[in-house]
């Protein structure tokens, strides 16, 4: 039986819709707030309807050398533009992109984790180091 790590998906996000974008400095001082934008479909838009869209999106922070990640992030996106009409034919839709504000004391790795209700689950990382 594969681990649910064999499940979750990468890929450039230039090319595949569902890979989380992170975009935050690559350096940053020691206890300085800064903020992560967090999107989806920056080049391949997701379509994002009732029907097909994305049900969360998580953020871990793991410093160097150290065992665990630790979870600084947690966006639930419990409504999707739902409308009496019918499944996909309301006026609006969300768009998943959140902004989270960190400070790290400790250089290491951001990674993402999402997770679209038909094509599964999602990672994408980044490098961040103190200046
Ligand atoms: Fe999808």
């Amino acid at each position: 039986m594969a681990d649910l790590c064999e499940r979750v998906q990468k890929a450039d996000w230039k090319k595949e819709k569902h890979v989380p974008v992170i975009e935050c400095p690559d350096q940053v001082k020691a206890g300085e707030i800064f903020q992560v934008k967090i999107s989806l479909g920056k080049e391949i838009p997701h379509p994002n309807t009732t029907e097909h869209h994305i049900n969360w999106i998580q953020l871990f922070f793991h410093p160097e050398g150290e065992k665990f990640p630790y979870q600084v992030g947690n966006f639930e996106f419990s409504a999707h533009g739902e409308s009496t009409a019918g499944a996909n034919k309301g006026p609006v839709y969300t768009h998943h992109e959140v902004t989270a504000s960190l400070k790290i004391n400790k250089s290491g790795t951001l990674y993402v984790l999402s997770l679209c209700n038909i094509h599964g689950l999602w990672e994408s990382s980044r490098k961040i180091v103190l200046a």
